[in-house]
Parts: structure tokens; C-alpha cells; sequence
């Protein structure tokens, strides 16, 4: 079993080795770990944000563990040179279109959370963002008009092809829990939307089983906040999962709580490849300082363990453990507590 490590920058590196703790205090039989730069830290070293050897380290593992990228230092460079380059690059090149993140209450925590503590009880949903395609892949620039004004643009694009791809992947994943799959779009307004909405309706014959909605993005929004429990799986695109998906970490407690699952078509001996990684960035403004939350790059092992190694076992007790911890008052600065990330670390480690 090899697993790529992409530390990253920022607090992408600190979480990510409380993460490696995990993972090799589960003695996993056969396991080797090599580590790979991405992101700023990696420009700086090779010249390019996602160098050809970190690639290729990626193609040669079974899953990859990714802590965070992005530093202020680089929001000038040309974009393909700036770090987000190197997330964006690894889910298109390895073809990982569907993202999975769950946003689940943990016990003890309801008081953290934004919402209300008997609103934020009933939180346990599955966002299943699409990330191959969107404004995020589609032709963008900058060019001058007649007018001499400068004008930006970045096409928003889906074709039929990846909408049925991600929404297979958003029934299956709804079949596997309360069997609920709510479409969100901007069908009321967007060509793209309403292609997408279109093809989510005809993929759904296959889906008879589960039961499906749609909402607009922006009244998905609303509804987050103001009744989470009626949310089991949000299916979506590439740019409002990624909104809506910060916004539930919200409504959880913390966006350090917050793991994801990147995934594609390849399969390994072991399971289905996948990048997991935080939600979270690199968080200049607490980096370096021991301040972070490492929870959500140890709930990303565990969905590695899961989804691309088939380790259920290994993933709960590793889920528990993380959950124990909270329950016990286990409180990073994020949650109003004072551990370090080491400390939380630590924390999880004497739960497992
Ligand atoms: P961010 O997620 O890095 O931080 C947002 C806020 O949440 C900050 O106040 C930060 O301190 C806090 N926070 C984030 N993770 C935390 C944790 N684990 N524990 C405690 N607090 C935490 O988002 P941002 O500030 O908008 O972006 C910073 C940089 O990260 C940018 O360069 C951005 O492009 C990048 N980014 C990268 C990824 C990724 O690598 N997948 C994801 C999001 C943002
Ligand atoms: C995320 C991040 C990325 C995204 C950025 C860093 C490219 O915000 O993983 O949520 O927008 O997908
Ligand atoms: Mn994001």
C-alpha cells in the first residue's frame, strides 16, 4: 500500500503530519508513505506549483493524503504558476470529478456550531461536489473592450457526460444512506444548470429507490442555515458545492472539522484511488502557530481508509477516535479551547 503525502503550505503541512501520526500508529501491514511538494513551497523549490515529479508520484500510489496550498506571497504570479494550480491540477489530471464531503454533528459540539444547538443535533449530510469542470476548468482571461474598459470572463460549462458521471456517483452515495438526493443548481438562470437539472432527472429512472429534489443555490443556502436535517445528500457543481460546502462547516462547528474524498474512475488492487484532503486552505493567518485543527486531515485518513483501501474497520475506530476526543472537550482555538494542533493530535493518537 503506497500513499503519497502532499504537506503543502501552511497549516497544510502542520495538519498533515498529525494525519501521518494516524495513519502509522494504525500499523497498517505493508504501508510505506513518500512525501511530495505542492503548492507554494513547491514553486519555490522546482519553479511550478504541481512539478512533473509530484505527479508522477501521485500516478504511482494508491491514494494521495493532501494537507493544504495557497500563500499571499503568490496572488500576483500568473495563475498557472500560483499554488492553487496544484490542487486544481492533481483532481483534473488524475480525473478525480467526484468529490465527497460530509458534514456530520459530533457529540458535545452543538454549541460550537453557528446554528442553534437543536438545529446543528440533526446535522448529517453529504455534499457530492462535481470537480472536473465548471467556471473552475472552462477557457477564462482577462481582454480590453471597444471601450478600452478591461473585462474578465471565465465560461461556466457542463456537458451531458459529466453531470451523468457525478450524478451516478451522488445516487449511489444517497443509496448507501437515507436514500435522499437533493439537485442543487441555478436552473432559474444558467443554460449549464438547466442541462444539469435535465440530466439529473433522466439519470434518476435508474434511481427509483431514492428520492429526488432540486433546489436553487441560493434558497440551498438559506435552507442550510434554517433546517440542515432536511438535507441527506446535496449533489452539486464544482463552484456551489464548493461555497456550500464551507458554509456547512459552519453549521458543524468548525471548518477544521470538515474531511473530503476525491475521487475518480481508476481502480487499484486495493480499492478506488483517491486524493483526501481538509476542506480547509492553508490559513496564512494562523500558520506556523500550532493553531490549527488537524481533525479534518485525520477524518480525511479515515475516508482513505474507506473508500481506497476498504479498511471500514480501520476508518471507524479512526472516526471514534476523533469523535471520543471532542466529546471528551478535546478544544482547539477553533472550538474556543486552547491545544495546540500537536496537542489535538496527541489527543486523537491516546483514543485510537
Ligand atoms: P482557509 O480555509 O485557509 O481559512 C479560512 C479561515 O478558517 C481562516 O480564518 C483560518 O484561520 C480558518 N481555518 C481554516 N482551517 C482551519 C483549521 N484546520 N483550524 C483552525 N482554523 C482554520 O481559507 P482562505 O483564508 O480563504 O484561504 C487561504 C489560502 O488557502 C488561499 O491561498 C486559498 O486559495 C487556499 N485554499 C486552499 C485549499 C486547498 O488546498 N484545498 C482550500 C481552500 C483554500
Ligand atoms: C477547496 C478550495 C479549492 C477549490 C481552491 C484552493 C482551488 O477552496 O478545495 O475547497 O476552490 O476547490
Ligand atoms: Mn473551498
Amino acid at each position: 500500500m503506497k500513499i503519497a503525502v502532499f504537506p503543502g503550505d501552511g497549516i497544510g503541512a502542520e495538519v498533515a503530519r498529525e494525519a501521518v501520526r494516524v495513519l502509522e500508529a494504525l500499523n497498517l501491514p505493508g504501508l510505506t508513505l513518500v512525501e511530495g511538494d505542492v503548492g507554494a513551497i513547491a514553486y519555490q523549490r522546482h519553479g511550478h506549483p504541481l512539478p512533473a515529479e509530484t505527479l508522477d508520484m501521485a500516478k504511482a500510489s494508491d491514494a494521495v493524503l493532501f494537507g493544504a496550498v495557497g500563500d499571499p506571497s503568490c496572488d500576483n504570479l500568473e495563475r498557472h504558476l500560483r499554488p492553487e494550480q496544484a490542487v486544481l491540477g492533481l483532481r483534473s489530471k488524475l480525473g478525480l470529478f467526484a468529490n465527497l464531503r460530509p458534514a456530520t454533528v459530533f457529540q458535545g459540539l452543538e454549541d460550537m456550531s453557528g446554528l442553534r444547538p437543536e438545529l446543528a443535533r440533526t446535522i448529517d449530510m453529504l455534499i457530492v461536489r462535481e470537480l472536473n469542470g465548471d467556471v473552475y476548468f472552462g477557457d477564462k482571461g482577462v481582454r480590453e473592450t471597444a471601450d478600452g474598459e478591461r473585462e474578465g470572463w471565465d465560461m461556466m460549462s457542463y456537458s451531458t457526460s459529466e453531470v451523468r458521471r457525478i450524478a451516478h456517483s451522488g445516487f449511489q452515495a444517497a443509496r448507501k444512506r437515507g436514500s435522499k438526493l437533493c439537485s442543487v443548481d441555478k436552473a432559474n438562470v444558467l443554460e449549464t444548470s438547466q442541462l444539469w437539472r435535465d440530466v439529473v432527472v433522466e439519470v434518476a429512472a435508474e434511481y427509483s429507490d431514492v428520492e429526488l429534489t432540486h433546489m436553487y443555490v441560493d434558497n440551498a443556502a438559506m435552507q442550510m442555515v434554517k433546517d440542515p436535517s432536511q438535507f441527506d445528500v446535496v449533489l452539486t457543481g464544482n463552484l456551489f458545492g464548493d461555497i456550500l460546502s464551507d458554509l456547512a462547516s459552519m453549521c458543524v462547528g468548525s471548518i477544521g472539522l470538515l474531511a473530503s474524498a476525491s475521487l475518480g474512475e481508476r481502480q487499484t488492487k486495493f480499492g478506488t484511488f483517491g486524493l483526501y484532503e481538509p476542506i480547509h486552505g492553508s490559513a496564512p493567518d494562523i500558520a506556523g502557530q500550532g493553531l490549527a485543527n488537524p481533525m479534518a486531515a485525520i477524518l480525511s485518513v479515515a475516508m482513505m481508509l474507506r473508500h481506497s483501501f476498504g479498511m471500514e474497520d480501520q476508518a471507524g475506530r479512526t472516526e471514534a477516535a476523533v469523535a471520543k476526543a471532542l466529546a471528551d472537550g478535546v478544544r482547539g482555538r477553533d472550538l474556543g479551547g486552547d491545544l495546540s494542533t500537536a496537542a489535538i493530535g496527541d489527543a486523537v493518537l491516546e483514543r485510537l
